[in-house]
Parts: structure tokens; C-alpha cells; sequence
């Protein structure tokens, strides 16, 4: 297995500059462009949007109509996946299932409307290992018509840089990458949009992770609330407070109260690392209001399930051997096969069993569509479009496909994706 010559994580101690904000009542337009990040006093060069790393922060109101323009300015093909929206299939942004590449000096112009409030993303989804890494991402708030009453918005994304000896941006290729949890970076950071806050301020935290790979682990200090989202998606009833998990593409809303400095720590490894901290001077009076859940957005129930379908997960280092050509296979195949997995006519409920054949977990995404984690009774519990199946563990997912189009699924770890751990399936 691939040890990291450098096991010691390093926080970030520069604040990140807050991202600029595009309001999305004109449309939008994201150029690629490269970007200096500065971490610990030296200069990182990522590729962000606009100028800015992260992409800037696209907000705009539920039902309203996102109009955003993609401009290659980079010397490679790209394209936009916009993560988590219910949108239609043509705007999905997924190369050979939706569209081809936007070349090199070539523009695409993505317009759809916005079903669901919550926290989703954005992000490249070509050569996506590569492009994401390198900082081509960035947050898109579909704002309730009705918002919870806070005192501050604030988008928290979670980030790890892989860096080289240099303490540059690390391009090189790492076989072992391939083969087990992915592309660890050794730099850890957040990028809050406010780094100030009073003591009685309520708080919205959006977290999100974008990383490619790493799974955070987060701990909240200083703030007494609860997780009121998942992945965009309201909790019936808001859950109290512990420890985050975030796998790649995976976001959490957090409604609470800051009781003292708001620290945002990393806590997988044996000593918390802290990511960034949102810090109060003076106060507020104390809300007495209690925490209520966000409105639900409106999704389609689950019906009876007309099909069940199993998605293994295999390879990987200390893998049983499987039928792909990659590392990384689903269902025996590495990559897209000729035929989708699941076929299904507009509307059917299918139960897709998720079994983790490896010694790694897996986040496995779906695109176009939320769907139900289930419990043992295969009783709906929570929405999500992300998942993390842990090591040798399974979990049946509900999905209503109800969204016409060839729909991706993958596991969100990009290594993975990259080398094989890919499917798709067919809504009629
Ligand atoms: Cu967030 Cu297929 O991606
Ligand atoms: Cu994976």
C-alpha cells in the first residue's frame, strides 16, 4: 500500500479570502483560469473559475433558472456537472452520455431551472481527477423562497491539496492512487465565506466537500445546533449535533447558535486539525426560538419497486479479481457498458442493493435524481445523491427515476472513478 512520505497534515493557517458571489438573476459566465492559492506563506498554483479558488459562489432562488456559460479558456476539453440538481439530462454536463467536450476556445451555454432548495455544487467533469483537483469547483446555494431565520449564510468547503516536495501543486502520477483511497492530499483546508460571527449569532453552516478523494471527518466547537440538510436535502427532523462525515461531493447544513470561537476541525487523524474558525467579537441577545426543519422540497415517494437490481463494488489493492480492465469495476465492468445497468420507464421505483466487495469505502453518486437510504425494513430514511458505503458493508437505496435520460453513476472518489469504478443507467 502506498504510504505517503508525508503521513503529517498540515491546516491551513491563511484565512481564505471570502469567494465573490454571482447572483444568478443575469446569467453567469465561468472562465477557467489559474489561480495562485497561498498556503502556510507559499503560493500553490490551482486552476479555478473567474479567477478565483474555489469557483465563485452561484446563489439564486428556488424554481429560478440558472443561465451559465462556459467559456475554454484552458489548452484541454472540459465541461460543468452541476451536482445534485434534479435538471434535465442534456444540461448533466457528462461526457459520451450528455455531451462532448467543450474544446479548447469553445463555449457551452447550461440553462435549467432549480427544483430543490439546498447546498449543491459545481464542478468540471472532464478529466475530472485532474481539473478538480486542481480547484475547478465551486458552491451553487438555491436559496429557500422562505429562508430559516439567521443571522449569517455561510459556505464552508472542505478541501486537501496534494503537494510535492517542493510544496507545489503535485501533477505527477501515482499508480498507487489508483489502487486504494485515492489521491490524499497532505494540505487540509476550509474556505469559510465569513470568518466573523458574535456570540447569540444563529448560523447557517453549509459544508461541503469537493475534494476528490478524502473523506472528512468534522467536528464542530462552539456552536450548539443541529444538521438541518443533507446533500441539499431537508431532515424531516433536524439531528442534533455530533461528529460530520462528508464523503467526496457529500454536503451538510447546520443550523446553531455560537456559543464561543466556531472551529471547524478535521478529526480522522489521532490529533484534530483545525481547518478554519469563524470568530466571534461581541454578542447578540440569545434567540429563544427553537431549531425548525428547512421546508421539504418536493420529490417524487417511492411506489412499489418494480425492479431490484444488485451494484457490486470490486477491485481495488487486496481485491478478488473481476471481469473489468481497470482497477475498479462495478458489476464486473470497468467503465461504461454498451448497456445500462438499469433500464426503467419514467417514474418506477427501483431498489439498487449496494455491496461493497473491497477494502476500501466507496461514495457512490447518482446523477439526475436523489434517492432514499433505507433501513433494515427497507423503510425510506434519508435523502441523499452521494452515499458512502464503508468496506465490505451493503446498503439498499430507493430510488424513483423519474428523470428522463442516461444517468451516471460512480463512486465519487475521482481515482476510482477514473480508473474504472463507473455505470450508467437508462431512464424511458
Ligand atoms: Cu459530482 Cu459525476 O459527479
Ligand atoms: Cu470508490
Amino acid at each position: 500500500m502506498n504510504i505517503n512520505r508525508r503521513q503529517l497534515l498540515i491546516g491551513l493557517s491563511a484565512a481564505a479570502l471570502p469567494q465573490p458571489i454571482l447572483a444568478a438573476e443575469s446569467s453567469v459566465i465561468l472562465r477557467p483560469t489559474r489561480v495562485g492559492l497561498s498556503v502556510n506563506g507559499r503560493m500553490i498554483e490551482m486552476l479555478g473559475f473567474n479567477n478565483s479558488v474555489p469557483g465563485p459562489e452561484i446563489r439564486l432562488p428556488q424554481n429560478d433558472t440558472l443561465s451559465a456559460r462556459l467559456e475554454n479558456t484552458l489548452e484541454e476539453g472540459t465541461m460543468i456537472h452541476w451536482h445534485g440538481i434534479r435538471l434535465p439530462n442534456t444540461m448533466d454536463g457528462v461526457n459520451v452520455l450528455t455531451q462532448d467536450a467543450v474544446i479548447p476556445g469553445g463555449s457551452f451555454d447550461y440553462r435549467f431551472a432549480v427544483p430543490d432548495a439546498g447546498t449543491f455544487w459545481y464542478h468540471s467533469h472532464y478529466l475530472s481527477l485532474d481539473q478538480v483537483s486542481r480547484g475547478m469547483f465551486g458552491p451553487l446555494i438555491v436559496e429557500e423562497r422562505n429562508p430559516p431565520d439567521v443571522d449569517q449564510d455561510i459556505t464552508i468547503q472542505l478541501l486537501d491539496i496534494l503537494t510535492d516536495a517542493e510544496g507545489n501543486f503535485d501533477r505527477a502520477f501515482h499508480p498507487a492512487h489508483y489502487t486504494t483511497e485515492g489521491r490524499l492530499g497532505d494540505v487540509m483546508t476550509a474556505f469559510s465565506s465569513s470568518s466573523q460571527t458574535r456570540v447569540g449569532e444563529r448560523l447557517r453552516l453549509r459544508l461541503i466537500n469537493p475534494s476528490v478523494d478524502r473523506v472528512f471527518k468534522i467536528a464542530l466547537q462552539g456552536l450548539s445546533g443541529v444538521v438541518v440538510a443533507l446533500d441539499g436535502m431537508p431532515l424531516a427532523e433536524p439531528q442534533l449535533l455530533s461528529e460530520l462525515v462528508l464523503a467526496p461531493g457529500q454536503r451538510v447544513d447546520v443550523i446553531g447558535d455560537v456559543e464561543a470561537d466556531v472551529h471547524v476541525l478535521e478529526q480522522s487523524a489521532s490529533k484534530p486539525l483545525l481547518l478554519t474558525k469563524i470568530s466571534p467579537s461581541g454578542s447578540r441577545d440569545e434567540r429563544q426560538t427553537a431549531f425548525a426543519p428547512l421546508p421539504p422540497n418536493r420529490l417524487p415517494q417511492p411506489g412499489r419497486i418494480t425492479q431490484s437490481v444488485d451494484l457490486v463494488m470490486q477491485g481495488g489493492a487486496g481485491g478478488k479479481p473481476h471481469g473489468g480492465f481497470g482497477s475498479w469495476a462495478l458489476n464486473d465492468v470497468s467503465g461504461l457498458p454498451r448497456q445500462p445497468i438499469i433500464s426503467a420507464g419514467r417514474g418506477e421505483t427501483v431498489l439498487i442493493r449496494l455491496r461493497n466487495d473491497t477494502a476500501f469505502p466507496h461514495g457512490i453518486h447518482l446523477h439526475g435524481h436523489h434517492f432514499w437510504e433505507t433501513d433494515e425494513s427497507q423503510a425510506p430514511t434519508v435523502l441523499r445523491d452521494t452515499t458512502l458505503v464503508e468496506a465490505g458493508e451493503s446498503r439498499e437505496i430507493l430510488c424513483v427515476l423519474d428523470n428522463p435520460g442516461a444517468w451516471l453513476i460512480h463512486c465519487h472518489m475521482l481515482s476510482h472513478q477514473e480508473d474504472g469504478m463507473a455505470t450508467w443507467l437508462l431512464v424511458a
